[in-house]
């Protein structure tokens, strides 16, 4: 790593990676054969190819795109850079200036989001090494549900004695659920008995909570103990009810004390105001009434957003993030940290290959070497004057800001009744929010076109991965969970690239030409899928039909074919190493890599395509959300859960079948009829075959497998026909 344009004073200090030379040189090699193949393609079809032009301009358009493509990749390679922060220094220089900092949470559903996990990562935000008058967190229940104001209410109480206990014995992390779940007593006598105590207060407390979802109901003296319950006594529904806000712990309340006597950060419970026939804008519409509620109790400068589902895994992340935007010389240039996301679940390969590390550990680099790094969505800090729309100057306050204290009514009813006012469903109407203020609305994945449209306004991003991950959450357990949240992504992704967000327009002349590109990457997931689809099915069936798509072994135009595709397997296995994943979660990585682009992001395009020309929303997708018992046991075996029965998994299915078929007929061609087939078939034989070997757990979790994650009867009959239904088409 060498070191970049920071003297030794500064808060933070960026390096960058000292391999980028070979590096570009490996790429521009690359580049060239892909120039050849095509050029191959082109000579091909201008000489008149043996097979058909239609099945040749698809290859060559698959090809153009993949070349495309990987082009556009390289820009997330080319310039990564390493930020390292300087904690002692911000403590030594700013210890009683720093800023008041707003964590927002944000949860939509008690059923998927049990309260009683939303409350550990409530805990943990407040439990971070930072002045607790500073500090304050506001949870968002887009489910408007009373067990979580509920258990809300059980946390304020119990952060009295967790937040001390944390601090006192420096404990890591302080979600009480995760520490819990991995702590072993402590020997050292003290600490023991203060420490059995707390686990108890926090399992009684975890009892509590979820006795009352099962039971459906608040026992009925529960009722008496806040009044924030009154809420509820109209028999409101989460989809149609007044607004709500409640303030539990007022910061600014002498009284709001722990068990030492220290002051509790602010506490706040809001479920803004739900209309069935008002549309919401889910979270982006919830993050927005936040900015105005926290504006008029706390108004912390930086506001940090996390999912109820990602605890912080680290106190000292605040510490982490002012590094940056209080920095001396560039802090004033940054609108928001990102911070990347790990998960507690992974199994030991990764089977879903839900770590995603090469975005995490490369690419997210590469986009903050151009100034960029997306705004993800949580685990960011932000300022909160640019997300009310601030546009970026030279000028503005150099020095960092000490924090003004605002002007608050001092009675708690007067103040919830001001911030229910601006959490209205009416509250937006005909002003910029969702448009120049806040985060922006009419997007599934909002906040990535928040994120450009900041970087637009002249502004610049960081991101900031340090050796322990400070955000962790909950990875998807089974393929269709894992599909279904890919489908989503990379919808909403192509969505913006369709808009008038698309990256290279919204973001010509205002940011780089590198970052759009970037941006580009994840913007084209969906339209990925057309060449792969066709790269996965056409090759085998010409295979079966003893047509040549690809040059002769014997043939010089084999050279770049062979060089492309070695070369960049060798590299994204070298790659897979180098940031500390396993050759088997390499390899599973692989397969969802291809079972992405076959089924979540051709559902994905062909949505969009749908909304493009008019049509209404399909509705292919249908997933269940339960796991039960067996998901987790088969999930810790690395055993892969293909059902229930889906279109999605159809796709698959038909697609391993064939390719299957396909390469047993080819191979019997081979053996059987000796013809001179493998040297120009060969090409289409690796391809057939690694498409194969990738299917391998399909296979068994058609024909051999029993439990409840194989592939469903129906669906396994309905691709062996369409398979054999493929086969018989003649190529000729
Ligand atoms: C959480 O932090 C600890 C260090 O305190 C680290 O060992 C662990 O790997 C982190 N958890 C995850 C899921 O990254
Ligand atoms: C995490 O995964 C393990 C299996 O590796 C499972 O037993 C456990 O229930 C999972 N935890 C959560 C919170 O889902």
């Amino acid at each position: 790593m060498e070191k970049i344009c920071r003297d030794d004073e500064g808060l933070f200090e960026t390096r960058r990676w000292k391999g980028g030379r070979v590096y570009k040189v490996f790429a521009g090699s690359v580049f060239l054969g892909i120039l050849m193949i095509w050029v191959y393609r082109l000579t091909m079809i201008l000489r008149g190819s043996s097979c058909s032009w239609a099945l040749m301009f698809g290859v060559f358009g698959a090809e153009l795109w993949f070349g495309f493509y990987w082009f556009l990749t390289q820009a997330s390679r080319w310039n990564p850079v390493f930020r390292y922060t300087f904690k002692d220094k911000l403590s030594l220089r700013y210890e009683d200036k720093l800023p008041g900092v707003d964590v927002f949470v944000c949860t939509a559903d008690p059923s998927i989001e049990p309260p009683s996990m939303v409350i550990s990562t409530v805990l943990s935000v407040m439990s971070y090494d930072y002045p607790t008058e500073k500090l304050s967190v506001y949870l968002s229940d887009d489910g408007g549900s009373q067990f979580t104001f509920y258990a809300l209410l059980e946390a304020s109480r119990f952060a009295k004695y967790w937040i001390p206990f944390c601090k006192k014995f420096r404990l890591e992390p302080r979600s009480p659920a995760a520490y819990f779940a991995q702590a072993i007593e402590p020997n050292d006598a003290a600490f023991s008995a203060e420490w059995i105590a707390v686990k108890k207060l926090y399992e009684e407390m975890d009892n509590r909570i979820n006795a009352a979802m099962k039971e459906g109901k608040l026992p009925q003296n529960i009722h008496e103990q806040h009044k924030g319950f009154a809420e509820w006594e109209t028999g409101i529904t989460a989809k149609d009810h007044q607004a709500i806000v409640q303030i539990l712990i007022d910061g600014k309340d002498e009284t709001s004390v722990d068990i030492e006597g220290s002051v509790l950060p602010t506490l706040v419970y809001m479920a803004r105001e739900k209309r069935p026939h008002r549309h919401h804008n889910f979270k982006a519409g919830a993050m927005n009434s936040l900015i105005r509620i926290s504006s008029e109790i706390s108004n912390g400068e930086i506001i940090l957003n996390v999912d109820c589902d990602m605890y912080s895994n680290n106190s000292e992340t605040i510490r982490d993030a002012l590094c940056f935007l209080m920095d001396e010389e560039k802090g004033h240039e940054y609108a928001y940290v990102q911070f990347p996301q790990d998960y507690d679940n992974i199994t030991k390969n990764d089977i879903y290959a839900a770590s995603m590390k090469s975005i995490r550990e490369i690419e997210f680099h590469g986009l903050d070497g151009f100034g960029g790094i997306l705004y993800i969505g949580s685990g960011c800090f932000h300022r909160r004057e640019v997300l009310s729309g601030r546009h970026y100057s030279k000028h503005w306050k150099k020095n960092t800001k000490i924090d003004k204290p605002i002007q608050r009514v001092t009675n708690l009813e007067t103040l919830e009744a001001k911030c229910k006012s601006l959490t209205t469903c009416s509250f937006e109407d005909n002003t910029g929010w969702g448009n120049e203020i806040g985060l922006k609305y009419g997007c599934p994945v909002e906040d990535v076109i928040t994120g450009l449209s900041i970087k637009c306004r002249g502004w610049k991003s960081i991101y900031f991965n340090p050796p322990r991950t400070d955000f962790v959450g909950l990875a998807p357990m089974t393929l269709s969970q894992t599909l279904v949240q890919h489908k989503r992504w990379s919808e909403g992704d192509f969505q913006i690239f369709l808009s008038k967000y698309n990256p290279f327009l919204f973001g010509h002349g205002k940011i780089k030409f590198g970052l759009q590109m970037c941006y580009s990457i994840y913007c084209l997931w969906a339209p990925c899928s057309l060449p792969t689809l066709y790269y996965s099915t056409i090759p085998a069936l010409a295979l079966l039909n003893s047509i040549p798509l690809f040059p002769d072994m014997k043939s010089i135009w084999f050279i770049p074919f062979a060089y492309v595709i070695v070369t960049t397997s060798v590299y994204s296995i070298t790659e897979a190493m180098w940031i500390g994943q396993s050759r088997k979660a390499w390899w599973n990585e692989i397969r969802i890599w291809l079972y992405k682009r076959l089924a979540s992001y051709l559902f994905a395009f062909l949505d969009d395509v749908l909304k493009v020309i008019g049509v209404n929303k399909t509705s292919f997708i249908i997933t269940s959300k339960i796991l039960d018992e067996d998901v987790s046991r088969r999930y810790a075996k690395e055993i892969i859960d293909f059902g229930p029965a889906s279109s999605m998994l159809t796709i698959l299915s038909v697609i391993g079948i064939l390719n299957l078929f396909c390469l047993v007929g080819g191979l019997k061609k081979m053996l059987v009829f000796h013809e001179g087939i493998v040297s120009s078939l060969f090409l289409q034989f690796v391809i057939c075959g690694l498409i194969t070997m990738i299917n391998l757990p399909l296979y068994q979790a058609m024909f051999l497998r029993r439990d409840g994650g194989r592939i469903p009867v129906s669906t396994t009959v309905i691709s062996i026909s369409l398979a054999l239904l493929a086969c018989l088409i003649p190529l000729h």
